[in-house]
């Protein structure tokens, strides 16, 4: 028999009396994720399914029922018969259980399964699944022990967000979410179904949004192919009914009135400059948005007029994030239109607009709920607040009394990696934000992680971000995350489940720790495996020669000392098909380690390890979160190199610049580079300028410019690096500053 202690409270409603069970004990390492808030269990055998399986339940409990009945035929081949009298499982909702309270006994050949609501009996559902489930063997599923479990939910709102405009998901793979978000007690799939890259679901009145907005030149081929699809009206019915069999609320979100450049591509009409434009196929924020124009609005009233036809949601998502104003700083329509309403500005603008429609969309039934940037004073009382730029949205949002659903990207956004999110962070999750009042706290819904796709193509991509940090943010959302070793322990057999369902999941954390040292007997390596099982193999190439692969057992890897070389690693649970590829450059140059004045500090957020990060050999990659650039916001960077020690002259410079021009890292305007030897007198020796079109290219790319000239002897170098200061005109992020991201300074 179990004998655990725990101090969870045990509330007993009629038919569910604890006194007639054997001895029952506190119980918090059940398997149930998230953790219910009490379960008490024993060894003694509580029912047994061997003798066929009836069920019993109101009326009111007919698609619960119906649904239990499918999955214990689907997934454990048991066969239930729907009984008006004797039964082993019953089923019923309780006048006197709050709403969202589920509670189950099991004793006596008899399971009990009682809810304030549908939805809780669901979740009821949905512990005795996972008991089944999660069992070790399938021979043990013809039986479950006792136990009396209670569990309510902290927060009413519990979701999920996919984006599949970024990328496309078909029908099959959303209802897989459902069943995942169903299964972890998750109540909420915010569907992100219209992007800048893509509109992704038909509507009658529009037939363009789908035949040009739901496909876009496929940026990874080359011969011109499109890439794309979208729902058509009977998908998303089909995917609408799927989700309320499982008391899962599909929200649709239809953007406005930014990251809309499908539509307009699709209706030109839309924009403000009329002009056609192409569905992009690149990532960012885009310009051309919504013009505020009697067209556009009668357009969104229809539109959203066909999406409130297909989604029964009380609420519809109308984005309002990231929406730049250039289209209507040039528009002479919208200055004359700000005139007549008496809008001092833009983003006073952006409010009238998304105004119009919450209105239009309350006025037929709908709550709106909108990104942190649609809070101001004008806003409609009734908006939801979805809080991502921090907490700061959300807690504002409440103090005026308004609803907030939280999803901060220090927490919430699963397309973030491993090493600014795992598991164990978004495990420690509170969604209420700091210094709330009881008040407050209550106008906190709950939460949503947040699933973008810009980087996500396929289905093994997106179940690797998603899992397993989801159902870690199930058990926060749910409000009993405190012990995320107990979390752990129970997530092993979860994972023979996600095995089941084909769910190709990820790491639970970053597999690999990279800690690097340069000095003057080179450049070393050391790794730090993080995971509970872990496996890396690794392989260096230098030069022409490639290593064979070896097997990390702890040995510290030294970095060939010539030019450049490559390390190659792939790390993992052993057990786990999908492991983690890293890959790091260096560069053994002649002024390794030489120290670095700077005139402007850099960014404290990317500051490639430090003072030494320019001369340690060690490059930053394509990814320019990797820890290994350095990046300065707005400012001319003047840098000086010094080695007092060399008398060796030097004949060749270079250096790495990132470029990602969506993200405002720009190319710097021009660099100039100077020696000298007492670090007073300098000499120029070459100078280097950015050409205009370099600063259009969109995508992630690494510009190297390179000087070489005569030997000089040279103890010191001076860089002037000229950023272009503000974001271009032409750009959507116009008279921002813009970056400049820096690596390695190569010196030979
Ligand atoms: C967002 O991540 N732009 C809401």
């Amino acid at each position: 028999m179990n004998m655990i202690a725990g101090a969870a409270i045990f509330m007993s409603v009629s038919g569910c009396e604890n006194s007639n069970f054997s001895e029952l004990n506190q119980n918090p390492n059940s398997i149930i994720i998230p953790q219910p808030t009490s379960f008490l269990s024993s060894s003694e055998v509580g029912i047994s399914f061997e003798n066929g399986v009836k069920i019993t339940g109101g009326d009111s409990l007919f698609s619960e029922i119906n649904y239990l009945q499918q999955l214990l035929k689907e997934e454990h081949q048991i066969s239930l018969e729907i009984s008006k009298v004797s039964s082993l499982i019953t089923l019923e909702v309780l006048g006197n259980m709050p709403q969202n309270s589920h509670q189950i006994s099991c004793k006596n050949q008899e399971l009990k399964i009682y809810g304030g609501s549908p939805e809780a009996v669901f979740n009821g559902i949905q512990s005795f699944h996972q008991l089944l489930v999660l069992k070790n063997k399938a021979s043990e599923i013809s039986s479950l022990s006792e136990f009396e479990l209670t569990d309510t939910p902290k927060f009413k709102w519990r979701g999920m967000l996919l984006d599949v405009c970024r990328h496309y998901f078909p029908k099959e793979i959303v209802l897989k979410y459902i069943d995942l978000l169903a299964f972890y007690k998750m109540n909420v799939l915010h569907w992100h179904i219209t992007e800048d890259q893509a509109w992704r679901i038909a509507i009658d009145a529009y037939p363009k949004l789908t035949e040009i907005g739901a496909w876009r030149e496929d940026a990874s081929a080359e011969n011109g192919a499109l890439y794309g699809g979208f729902y058509s009206k009977e998908d998303i019915r089909e995917i609408v009914e799927y989700a309320a069999d499982r008391h899962i609320q599909i929200v649709p979100e239809i953007e406005m009135p930014g990251h809309s450049s499908a539509a307009v591509s699709a209706y030109p009409e839309l924009g403000c400059n009329g002009e056609q434009i192409s569905v992009p196929n690149d990532w960012g924020v885009f310009k051309d948005i919504y013009c505020p124009t009697e067209y556009t609005f009668k357009f969104l009233e229809t539109v959203l007029g066909e999406v409130m036809e297909l989604f029964p949601s009380d609420y519809v998502h109308i984005g309002g994030d990231e929406a730049p104003k250039t289209r209507w700083e040039e528009s002479v329509f919208c200055q004359n239109l700000m005139k007549t309403e008496g809008l001092n500005d833009c983003e006073e603008l952006q409010s009238y607009f998304i105004n119009k429609m919450a209105e239009y969309l309350e006025k037929n039934g709908k709550t709106i709920i909108g990104w942190d940037e649609i809070l101001n004073d004008e806003l409609t009382e009734t908006a939801i607040i979805q809080s991502w730029r921090g907490m700061d949205g959300g807690k504002k949002a409440v103090s005026e009394g308004r609803n907030a659903i939280m999803s901060p990207t220090s927490h919430c956004y699963l397309d973030y990696s491993l090493k600014a999110i795992d598991t164990e962070k978004i495990y420690g999750f509170d969604p209420i934000p700091p210094n709330c009042t009881a008040e407050e706290e209550a106008r906190i819904l709950g939460a949503e992680c947040n699933m973008w796709t810009e980087h996500v193509p396929d289905e093994k991509t997106l179940d690797s971000k998603v899992f397993p940090r989801l159902i870690a943010a199930s058990e926060a959302f749910w409000g009993t995350n405190t012990d995320y070793n107990s979390f752990l322990s129970r997530l092993d057999a979860h994972y023979r489940y996600l095995d089941k369902r084909g769910v190709l999941y990820g790491n639970e954390t970053v597999a690999i720790s990279i800690e690097t040292k340069t000095d003057k007997n080179g450049i070393t390596v050391q790794l730090t495996e993080n995971l509970r099982d872990p496996e890396t193999i690794y392989s260096m190439s230098s030069a022409n020669t490639i290593q064979k692969e070896n097997t990390f057992t702890g040995n510290l890897i030294e970095i060939p000392k010539n030019a450049t070389s490559q390390l190659n690693i792939s790390s993992g649970e052993k057990s786990a098909e999908n492991k983690e590829d890293l890959l790091l450059s260096f560069n053994h140059h002649a002024w390794l380690t030489a120290s670095t004045d700077y005139s402007v500090p850099y960014s404290d957020y990317y500051t490639a390890g430090g003072e030494d990060g320019l001369t340690d050999g060690v490059l930053g990659s394509l990814d320019f979160r990797d820890g290994y650039w350095q990046g300065f916001f707005g400012d001319d960077i003047d840098l000086i190199i010094e080695n007092p020690n060399t008398d060796k002259a030097i004949s060749s410079v270079s250096m790495n610049f990132y470029r990602y021009i969506n993200s405002w890292i720009f190319p710097p305007e021009s660099v100039v580079i100077s020696v000298s030897t007492d670090g007073k007198m300098f000499t120029e020796l070459d100078a280097y300028s950015s050409a205009e079109e370099e600063m259009h290219i969109r995508g992630q790319d690494i510009l190297s410019p390179s000087f070489s000239f005569s030997p000089v002897s040279a103890n010191y170098l001076k860089v002037n690096i000229k950023n272009i200061g503000k974001v271009p005109h032409w750009h959507e992020a116009s008279s921002e500053p813009a970056w400049v991201f820096l690596d390695e300074i190569i010196i030979n």
